[in-house]
């Protein structure tokens, strides 16, 4: 954490319509953040992560894409693949990386925070 960064935990905010126990392995849902944002949530390797739930080629909801057990996560409309863990593309025709949430799981509610 840089001197700059005041984030503490009280910068998450728990996600709506959804619970951690809602995600099995390898599985995409969409839950929504408090602003409203909706959020494609998944579970790789036992670890959850968040994105928004748009894909930065046409804005198609990437929920529900695929996500493969290397990790990469699939647009189901052109095809476009990203890294779930970190957002970057990997495949087009997307260009440009996925707006990416930190999470946290706590009593069974998830917790995300826009990445820095
Ligand atoms: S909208 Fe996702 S690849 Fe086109």
């Amino acid at each position: 954490m840089s001197a700059g960064d005041t984030a503490t935990a009280a910068d998450f905010t728990p996600v709506a319509g959804l619970r951690a126990s809602d995600l099995a392995d390898g599985q995409l849902l969409q839950g929504r953040h408090a602003n409203g944002t909706a959020l494609c949530i998944g579970r790789h390797q036992g670890a959850l992560f968040a994105v928004k739930d748009s894909c930065p080629h046409a804005e198609f909801p990437l929920s529900e894409g695929s996500l493969y057990p290397d990790g990469e996560l699939e647009c189901c409309w052109h095809g476009a693949r990203f890294a779930c863990r970190t957002g970057k593309v990997l495949r087009g025709p997307a260009e440009t990386d996925l707006v990416r949430f930190d999470v946290e799981e706590r009593d069974g509610t998830i917790w995300v925070r826009r990445a820095r």
